[in-house]
């Protein structure tokens, strides 16, 4: 039951951090989930530790029984696969107000002063004995794509990222122009990036070469990668968790020598994660936050935008155009031709 609530939680933590606020389930689902977290709480108070730090995850709201026909909108990833009844799908306007964990959890049966004291916000807590990947000094001299395949020959060989891959899959480095001047930094491969090795390869990748693509470059004249080299395991084969800050810290060297030796212009970070990743894990951090800015990592300037997996869930004219007025900014940044049309994409037609 533990490793179901830590799946769960996962598959949320990931939607919230992709800027997700509100899933849906079923009220048997609901109920399910209520009885499994009263468990999980009262077992936390028998042992005096605590399983899950459910608080902070995406609110819910019950969908009307029988759970709703309605085609859930295209996933972009295996991030989310949940079991039938758990009906999770992007919000659209329904019926039921929502209902937040705080308040699933404070309707357990327990009295709350029988549950011991606990932090406040916690990180993700799949233990990885993992403290941070010791990158030997790459070539200074060759070309770009000389110093990147060194690198990658080191990250293929280290054995953390190979002690953590899944059976028959790959560790996944990154890929594209070595002189690029846009860097694309997602989270961590998903099933289809560990299958092929290569990054952004499954439909959020599909999403991610249409944008590219609208910004007027093609995915070989930039650079994709991830803050993690490895898939993130699981206790179960289905669906995807975000990394923990630890993961991250260990692949961060790797990612850096790749901005390193790329230098590009402009960094986009898609997705809370991949914030958390390069300016440092912070559970205050909000995607919402973070746009707008530009921030910084290692003197090279960074956009943070949704990830395109929160875009698929959420294909609103609304949410597209914030994600490309990111874009603009990291074309002007890049110092890239912007045509009148290319401002105006979501804009209202005049
Ligand atoms: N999501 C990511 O963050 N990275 C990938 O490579 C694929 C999906």
């Amino acid at each position: 039951m533990r490793a179901e609530l830590e799946v769960l939680l996962g598959n949320l933590r990931a939607l919230k951090n992709e800027g997700t606020t509100d899933v849906f389930v079923s009220e048997e689902a609901l109920e399910t989930l209520r009885t499994r977290v009263a468990a999980a709480v009262r077992e936390n108070a028998a042992t005096g530790t605590r399983v899950a730090d459910v608080a902070s995850a995406a609110s819910v709201r019950p969908t009307p029984s029988p759970v709703s026909s309605k085609k859930p909108s295209p996933h972009s990833s295996p991030r989310v696969s949940p079991p039938p009844q758990q009906n999770l799908r992007a919000p659209d306007p329904e019926p039921f107000p929502p209902i937040s964990f705080d308040e699933i959890v404070s309707s357990k049966p327990t009295p709350a002063k029988s549950v011991p004291a606990a932090p406040e916000k916690k990180a993700p807590s799949f233990d990885v004995s993992v403290s941070k990947a010791r990158v030997a000094a790459v070539p200074a001299t060759g070309t770009n794509a000389e110093r990147l395949d060194a690198l990658r020959t080191q990250m293929l060989g280290d054995p953390i990222c190979n002690e953590h891959l899944h059976k028959g899959k790959h560790l996944v480095f990154g890929e594209g122009n070595a002189e690029a001047s846009v860097f694309f930094c997602g989270e961590a491969p998903g099933a289809e990036e560990e299958t092929a090795g290569r990054p952004f390869v499954g439909p959020a990748g599909k999403l991610l070469d249409k944008m590219i693509a609208a910004a007027g470059l093609a995915r070989e004249q930039v650079y994709i990668g991830n803050i993690m080299k490895w898939r993130p395991e699981l206790p179960t084969l289905y669906g995807n968790r975000p990394p923990t800050p630890e993961e991250m810290a260990y692949c961060l060297p790797y990612l850096a020598a790749q901005t390193e030796i790329i230098r590009p212009r402009v960094i986009v970070a898609l997705g809370l994660t991949a914030v958390n990743g390069l300016l440092g894990f912070d559970p205050d951090r909000r995607i919402g936050a973070m746009r707008g800015k530009t921030l910084d990592f290692r003197g090279i300037p960074v956009v943070a935008t949704y990830h395109p997996s929160y875009l698929l869930r959420n294909d609103s004219v609304k949410s597209k155009r914030a994600a490309w007025e990111d874009f603009l900014r990291m074309m002007e940044i890049a110092e890239l031709p912007i045509s009148e049309r290319q401002r105006n994409f979501f804009l209202p037609k005049k």
